[in-house]
């Protein structure tokens, strides 16, 4: 059952004192293959014939010739790829692996600020330990690979374009194949290979936490943007050898996952896979893309890098796919039966690659017991190698063409003026304008213009995840010496027309100085794949402090324009009323100054950039409307795909109503209990010991953290082993983890049992975390002190305690955290969430 509230009135998150961490995801077993059909002749319905070039009869003589001289050792070589921050140069010239790459956050000599020739210079050292044949006899050339997925995003001072979904919205093919073209550049200027995008993720529900990385959920914008890209990373085949290779990803039907779970379950039949998410593969097929990444997700129930259907019956043979299948990120380690260091089930559906960051060693040693064993044919072995060997050729890597040294090293590539300035016409195309009353834009610059909200001053956050680190957190605006806030950019503006500017990030000013006019730069935080997980598209579920910033403006009679950053549609009706102009800036990357050129006209009033961007995904109207894609039978979106005004449009005179509905509709409130904790964690839980060196799961009875500053151990209370002792010795944490996002907002209460001894020295801190940097903390010192040691207390926390401090109940991954330091001994038993009934012992009201 369902009713209709206001919106949570929460306070703004505080500061957290603590770090979070979320631990790698795991994932629940995999459900037992789906028949997949098993017939080619199932496929050839489906399954379009796509335009790919006949095989190159020279091309692959000499890739049999070189094949028949490999050994087993050498080939398996091949087919492993490690993560830099887990292979060192020696592990290289020992043995020759045949690609490598570097996560989002991982840099030369863990350097954030390497320049192009640190990058170059470890990448020589790679290939020249690869092709030193002394240990292993090989002198095949690596490939090295990146997350190059909105430029050169993890390279200190790279242009940052918009993530696709901006592109998305600016639908230039010409202008997506130019920046193609830009990063790559920027890409060899590193001495890199290969570029993990583009991303032709059809994103069909915006819950999903990388729907940013999706043009569109139009399949034919996707088809269209995804092959320009690859033809701007590869150029046209036969420049291959001088150009860098492209990856289409993540193969297949990721965006298709029920309720936009990230490496969920896409139950999509046979027909629709193909019309909506396999678009993007025939059209980057056809230009020519060397290699496809198999996604984490499942297809009815089968994980996709287990699939020999998709991959090998439908892309390699059906299609015509004749370059290389790369697994991701351990995902082989998904399978059934699988980890991360042992897994032919992958290899033999298909997979030619493995991405197994740190378990390298025993994956290949593994593996070449598989092959002597017979668990993976020879035959599939050669096939794989054979791949890998004919995108080497063709890339020019054996050939040692000089055109493919031709940036290395050389750091002027990296953030090229040229390349700033494609950014900055994509961000002007991709703005969409979804609020206009009374023609408020264009702006005149003769004006004092109060400039607030967190967005405004923060190249961070108008970049998204994937870029310096892999979620995009933890950066400042020092890390961008290329980079423009948007802030930078309407001081331009504003100060060459003579008017004047004022930044208050919480929008405040002094009275004697109202301003004329308020931008206000909102949206979301950082984040990347199953972290950007959401249950609501309400913007603001967790805390109304913009919605706040933006009343006191109105309240005050001052006219505003609100630029909305964000990696998806979410529903703002409070803050549209509150606006009279709202753009859509998506994730604009590092040309932030863009904005404001189409926001300002020129002090003799005219427009130097009118609006061209396109609404790429349909925008809710209701907080709960998930998924929402144009052709749906009840399609009733607030604005519609390829909404978008413009200066000149003549519905631009049109003012939209400010008084869109503001309720959201709540889930029902809970009415019975739900356990974290009673003797073991709950379903889905566990519990883990952490302190400076690290984290421990804890599986027995009797448990300590890596460095022994807190140790557990089960006790008898009520009943046997039904409550935990904990000794603390320095700083650590006990921590319940899940490795899904939990959604507990439908519970009133945090309740435990708890005694201890004396009242803890040092502060005991319980906290929630909801993914990186997203989390809250309450002190329970004060509370503990009221309380006599020695007995056993029930204490109630109202959860809106920890909302209050910035967590986000809806997405939770350490439901429960305890963390003290010196010397603390308490005992601990049922943890377990309530419906808000209790009288509290730590009360919060809503705010
Ligand atoms: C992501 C891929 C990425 C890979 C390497 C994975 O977790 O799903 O998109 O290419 O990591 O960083
Ligand atoms: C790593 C990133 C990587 C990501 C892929 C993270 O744990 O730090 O480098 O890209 O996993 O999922």
């Amino acid at each position: 059952m369902k009713w209709l509230l206001s919106r949570q009135k929460l306070r703004a998150p505080a500061l957290l004192a603590l770090t979070f961490t979320v631990t790698a995801c795991s994932q629940p077993p995999a459900t037992p293959a789906a028949q997949t059909p098993d017939t080619a002749a199932a496929a050839r319905a489906v399954w379009p014939q796509l335009k790919v070039p006949a095989a190159d009869a020279a091309l692959e003589l000499k890739i049999n010739s070189l094949l028949a001289e490999m050994t087993l050792a050498q080939k398996v070589a091949q087919v492993i790829q490690p993560d830099i921050r887990w292979m060192s140069v020696a592990d290289m010239r020992q043995y020759g692996f045949g690609s490598y790459l570097n996560g989002g956050g991982a840099y030369p000599n863990d350097n954030k600020q390497a320049s192009a020739a640190d990058w170059a210079a470890l990448a020589d050292a790679y290939t020249k330990a690869a092709i030193d044949a002394s240990l292993d006899g090989s002198t095949i050339p690596p490939l090295w690979g990146t997350d190059a997925v909105h430029g050169h995003n993890n390279v200190y001072g790279a242009t940052i374009f918009p993530h696709n979904i901006g592109l998305g919205a600016a639908n230039n093919a010409t202008l997506v194949e130019a920046i193609g073209k830009a990063t790559a550049t920027e890409v060899a200027a590193t001495g890199i290979d290969w570029l993990f995008a583009p991303t032709v993720a059809v994103a069909r529900d915006d819950r999903w936490g990388r729907s940013y990385e999706s043009y569109s959920e139009d399949p034919a914008i996707v088809r269209s943007l995804g092959a320009a890209l690859v033809r701007g990373i590869q150029g046209e085949p036969a420049t291959l050898p001088k150009t860098r290779i492209a990856t289409a990803k993540h193969y297949l039907g990721d965006g298709g996952t029920d309720a936009g779970k990230d490496q969920g379950n896409n139950s999509l039949s046979e027909a629709e896979l193909v019309r909506l998410h396999a678009q993007g593969y025939f059209s980057a097929i056809e230009a020519g893309v060397q290699t496809v990444m198999a996604s984490f997700n499942s297809w009815q129930g089968q994980k996709m890098h287990g699939s020999q259907y998709l991959l090998t019956d439908v892309l390699k043979n059906r299609l015509g796919f004749d370059g290389i299948v790369v697994g991701d990120w351990n995902g082989h380690g998904q399978l059934p039966g699988c980890s991360n260091q042992h897994c032919a089930a992958a290899f033999n559906a298909g997979v030619d690659i493995l991405m197994v960051p740190e378990d390298w060693k025993a994956l290949y040693q593994n593996t070449i017991a598989d092959i002597e064993s017979g668990a993976i044919p020879q035959a599939r072995l050669d096939d794989a190698v054979r791949r890998i060997l004919r995108v080497k050729f063709r890339a020019g890597l054996f050939q040692q063409d000089p055109g493919r040294q031709a940036y290395k090293g050389q750091q002027q590539w990296i953030g090229h003026a040229d390349h700033q300035a494609l950014a900055a016409q994509a961000v002007r195309e991709s703005l969409v304008l979804l609020k206009n009353n009374r023609r408020l834009l264009p702006l005149a610059p003769q004006q004092r213009v109060l400039v607030a909200g967190d967005g405004a001053d923060n190249i961070g956050k108008q970049s998204g995840g994937w870029t310096v680190t892999w979620q995009g957190t933890g950066t400042q605006n020092s890390d961008f010496p290329q980079g423009s806030s948007i802030l930078t950019g309407i001081r331009q503006q504003v100060e060459a027309g003579g008017g004047s500017v004022t930044y208050s990030a919480d929008g405040s000013f002094s009275p004697a100085q109202k301003p004329d006019l308020a931008i206000v730069v909102i949206g979301e935080n950082p984040y990347a794949e199953f972290d950007g997980d959401i249950t609501t598209l309400d913007y603001q579920s967790g805390s109304n402090a913009d919605e706040q910033l933006l009343r006191r403006l109105k309240a005050a009679g001052i006219q505003v324009v609100t630029v909305f950053l964000s990696g998806r549609p979410l529903w703002v009706n409070p803050e549209l009323n509150l606006s009279d102009a709202f753009v859509a800036a998506w994730l604009p990357g590092s040309a932030g100054q863009a904005v404001a050129e189409v926001l300002f006209q020129t002090p003799d009033s005219k427009v130097q950039y009118d609006f061209k961007g396109k609404l790429p995904f349909s925008w809710p109207r209701q907080a709960d409307q998930s998924p929402l894609n144009s052709g749906d039978a009840a399609y009733q979106p607030l604005f519609a795909l390829g909404y978008g005004l413009s200066y000149s449009s003549q519905d631009a005179t049109q003012d939209i109503a400010a008084d869109l509905p503001e309720q959201v509709a709540q889930q029902a409130k809970a009415t019975t209990q739900r356990s974290l904790l009673e003797r073991r964690p709950a379903a889905g839980l566990t519990l883990q010991l952490q302190d400076p060196k690290g984290t421990v799961a804890v599986s027995g009875n009797k448990a300590a953290s890596p460095s022994q500053q807190l140790q557990l151990q089960a006790v008898n209370w009520q009943k046997q082993e039904d409550a935990l002792q904990l000794q603390w010795q320095g700083d650590a944490s006990l921590v319940l983890h899940s490795s899904e996002a939990l959604d507990i907002s439908a519970y009133g209460q945090l309740v435990f049992d708890l005694k201890w001894q004396t009242a803890p020295p040092a502060p005991l801190l319980l906290s929630m975390s909801c993914g990186s940097g997203c989390g809250g903390t309450v002190n329970l010192n004060p509370l503990l002190t009221q309380k006599a040691a020695g007995q056993w207390h029930k204490l109630v926390i109202d959860l809106q305690c920890l909302a209050n401090a910035g967590v986000a109940l809806n997405h939770l991954y350490q439901p429960f955290m305890l963390q003290s330091s010196g010397n603390t001994a308490l005992t601990l038993s049922n943890i377990r969430l309530t419906p808000a009934t209790a009288t509290a012992d730590l009360s919060c009201p809503g705010v």
